[in-house]
């Protein structure tokens, strides 16, 4: 029976307080340490990047303190910071010149993206490098695919983020990560890949993408606000928890080798659902909007970014996340690295 009280349980066990005190291990950092339960490590984040074809070098997103659009050269510098501090992944987004109806820079060969790529793994081939896999950023409407009338046709805009992982995994991408919410692009992107002999690159798949309104800041940082409209016809409803089980159910059936929940913070309990249920590496996507909310409140005075940064994505990971994609993670790795030094 479920509502057995927590003083009946206890006392069923025969030991309560006085018996039993639980704040004896709560007496000093060394003991605290050694029964905590959830551990968070700069290996379990990885670092979104900006990579625009713009020509400053380093362009600061104004809703996102401490966050640039960066050029391939000034990738390539934070990248040594990301390796030097223990993360070890990046995930690239990238910023064209051109937009058109198509998306065609998504998939273009010399695209941003697939520039950086090369420029990345040729520099430091230990990173792993991820790439999104989305049309919004290059299509002149904003939207994650292909428009007939004013709808994304789901399937016509497969065959373009197929063509679009492709072209990552020739750049030498490690990952590719499809986050347009289109039915059927995992299956779609894992054929095509292993047609042209990348069966070899893993796929983690934005499995339970939210239409959220915390993604606001990464739309000024990617210029991809959608022109008209917005994405809840293929994003999913934040009032829905059991579909994101069916949602994640479909890419591991695809081909998925890593899942996702976004964003973080207001979906932990999708975040545990998704553990119980299943077994592939989970990956929580702490977006744009949670970042800037902690950044504004810890600009103001009001909260300590360390503690708060590091109490988040701890309970990120304690929801059941094996990996945080987050912009903190530079921060976070260093702040780690230095509680474990001290
Ligand atoms: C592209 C994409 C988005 C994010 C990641 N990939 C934006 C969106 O869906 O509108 C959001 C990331 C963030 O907010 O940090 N489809």
């Amino acid at each position: 029976m479920r509502s057995e009280l927590a003083s009946e349980r206890i006392a069923a066990r025969g030991a309560g307080y006085p018996t039993v005190r639980m704040r004896r291990l709560r007496r000093s950092e060394p003991l605290r340490s050694m029964v905590r339960e959830t551990e968070l490590r700069p290996s379990d984040l990885i670092y979104p990047m900006f990579v625009s074809e713009g020509r400053e070098p380093r362009r600061p997103v104004p809703s996102m303190p401490g966050v640039c659009q960066l050029s391939v050269e000034e990738a390539l510098r934070d990248a040594e910071a990301v390796l030097s501090c223990g993360v070890p992944a990046v995930l690239l987004f990238g910023i064209p010149e051109a937009k058109d109806e198509l998306g065609s820079q998504a998939y273009a060969e010399d695209g941003i993206v697939q520039r950086a790529v090369r420029a990345l793994k040729g520099r430091f081939p230990e990173l792993v490098v991820i790439t999104d896999v989305c049309m919004c950023e290059y299509t002149s409407h904003g939207h994650c695919g292909v428009l007939r009338g004013d709808e994304v046709d789901n399937d016509r805009s497969l065959e373009l983020h197929a063509l679009t992982a492709l072209s990552h995994a020739r750049a030498g991408a490690d990952v590719v990560a499809p986050s347009g919410m289109m039915d059927g692009v995992v299956g779609a992107i894992r054929s095509l890949l292993d047609a042209e002999g990348f069966e070899q690159i893993s796929i983690l798949a934005y499995a339970a993408k939210y239409a959220s309104g915390f993604y606001g800041p990464f739309r000024d940082a990617a210029g991809s606000a959608p022109a008209f409209g917005d994405r809840r016809q293929y994003q999913m409803d934040p009032a829905n928890g059991r579909e994101a089980l069916r949602e994640v159910a479909l890419d591991v059936a695809e081909g998925a080798d890593m899942i996702m929940v976004k964003p973080a913070l207001a979906y932990l309990d999708v975040i545990s659902r998704v553990r119980q249920e299943f077994d592939l590496p989970l990956v929580a996507y702490n977006v744009s909007g949670e970042y800037s909310m902690v950044k504004a409140a810890t600009q103001q005075g009001w909260l300590d970014e360390r503690r708060t940064v590091l109490e988040l994505l701890t309970a990120m990971r304690r929801a059941g996340a094996d990996l945080v994609i987050t912009y903190h993670a530079l921060d976070a790795a260093r702040w780690l690295i230095r509680a474990e030094g001290a």
